[in-house]
C-alpha cells in the first residue's frame, strides 16, 4: 500500500477542482450595505476613519444605492444624522426626518427591487449620545420609557417605506414593542431584525464618528452585552425570536464567530453579522500600510463570517466585494 492513502492535495490541485470543491459561496446576494445620510450638508462628506465611505445627502445615497442595486447587493441599512439634537432624540420620528426623507427617496426610485432596512436607535439623535431617555436613578437610561420612543420611530420609518426596522439600542422588550406599534398602525408586513447579541465592543469607534453619535458621559456597558457574555447572548436572542423578531443579528461578527455559529445551529430564523467599523478599519489600516493585501483580506474575512453560518453580512465592504466577485 502506498503512503498516505488519504491525499486530500488530489482535489486541490487546480483551480477548476477548487472552484468544483469550494465549500462556502460569496455572493453580493447576501450583503446589507450600511449607509449614512445627514441633514443640512449639500455634498457628501468623507469619514476618515472609514475609508471610501461617506456622510451621504438625500441625492447621493439614491445614486449609490442605484449602484449597489446594479452590482446586485441585496440590501441596505440607512443610519440618519440629524441637524439637531434634543434630549428624547425627537429626530428620530420626525416624518420629515433625514432617514425618512431617504426611504422615501430610495422606495420611489427602487421600488422593491432592493431591501430597504431602517437602524432604529436614538444615539444619533439625542444630545447626550445614549441610545435612550436618560433615567433618574441608578441606571443610565430609562428602558422603558425608551421602549415607547421606539414605538414611534419604527412607525415613521414604515410609513417612510422602510421593509425592515432593525432595533440597535438592546433595550429590553424592544422587539415586543416595536411588533405592537406596527401593527397597531397598519404595518403587520414589516419585519423586524433585531440587534439581538450586540456587544458593548471598543470596535465601534470609526462609527461613532461617522454618525456622530458617541456619548458624551459614561458608556454603554449597562445595556449592550458583557464580550464575554456567551450564554447572555443567547439567552437574549432567545428571547428577541419569542417576542417577534423575523431575523437576529450578531454583532460584532469576526470577534464573534464563535457567538454566529452557536446562534446558527440553535436557531431557525435567519442570523445577519455586522462586520463593523472598526473591523473595517483595521483592514483597510493594514492593507494602507502595505501589511496586508486589501481583496484577499476583505475576500477572507466574509468569508469566514458565512462560514461561521451567517445568512446576510452587513459590511462596509459591500459595494468593493460585489465589484470583486463580479469581476
Ligand atoms: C447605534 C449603533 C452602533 C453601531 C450600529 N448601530 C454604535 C454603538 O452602539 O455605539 C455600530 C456599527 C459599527 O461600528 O459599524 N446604536
Amino acid at each position: 500500500m502506498s503512503f498516505p492513502a488519504f491525499r486530500s492535495r488530489r482535489l486541490r490541485r487546480t483551480e477548476a477542482l477548487r472552484r468544483l470543491s469550494q465549500e462556502v459561496d460569496l455572493s453580493a446576494r447576501h450583503l446589507i450595505a450600511p449607509l449614512f445620510v445627514k441633514e443640512g450638508i449639500r455634498e457628501p462628506v468623507p469619514i476618515p476613519s472609514l475609508p471610501g465611505q461617506v456622510q451621504h445627502t438625500v441625492p447621493s445615497v439614491v445614486a449609490e444605492v442605484g449602484e449597489l442595486v446594479e452590482l446586485g447587493v441585496g440590501a441596505v441599512i440607512l443610519f440618519g444624522i440629524p441637524a439637531r439634537k434634543d434630549p428624547l432624540g425627537s429626530g428620530a420620528w420626525d416624518e420629515d426626518g433625514i432617514v425618512q426623507q431617504a426611504l422615501r427617496a430610495l422606495r420611489r426610485e427602487f421600488e422593491d427591487r432592493v431591501v430597504l432596512v431602517a437602524d432604529l436607535c436614538l444615539c444619533e439623535y439625542t444630545d447626550h449620545g445614549h441610545c435612550g431617555v436618560l433615567a433618574e436613578g441608578p441606571e443610565t437610561v430609562d428602558n422603558d420609557r425608551t421602549l415607547e420612543l421606539y414605538g414611534r420611530v419604527a412607525v415613521s420609518q414604515a410609513r417612510a417605506g422602510a421593509d425592515v426596522i432593525a432595533p440597535s439600542g438592546v433595550m429590553d422588550g424592544q422587539v415586543a414593542a416595536i411588533r405592537h406599534a406596527l401593527d397597531q398602525a397598519g404595518f403587520p408586513h414589516v419585519a423586524i431584525l433585531s440587534y439581538a447579541a450586540k456587544f458593548a465592543s471598543a470596535f465601534y469607534g470609526p462609527f461613532r464618528d461617522a454618525a456622530e453619535s458617541a456619548p458624551r458621559f459614561g458608556h454603554r456597558r449597562s445595556y449592550q452585552l458583557p464580550p464575554a457574555g456567551f450564554r447572555a447572548a443567547l439567552r437574549r436572542v432567545e428571547e428577541d425570536i419569542a417576542q417577534g423578531a423575523d431575523a437576529v443579528m450578531v454583532k460584532p461578527a469576526l470577534l464573534y464567530l464563535d457567538v454566529l455559529r452557536e446562534v446558527r445551529q440553535r436557531f431557525s430564523v435567519p442570523v445577519a453579522a455586522y462586520c463593523v467599523s472598526g473591523e473595517y478599519a483595521m483592514v483597510h489600516a493594514a492593507a494602507q500600510r502595505g501589511w496586508l493585501d486589501l481583496q484577499a483580506a476583505m475576500s477572507e474575512v466574509l468569508l469566514s463570517i458565512r462560514r461561521a453560518g451567517a445568512d446576510w453580512i452587513l459590511t462596509y465592504f459591500a459595494k468593493d466585494a460585489a465589484r470583486t466577485w463580479r469581476a
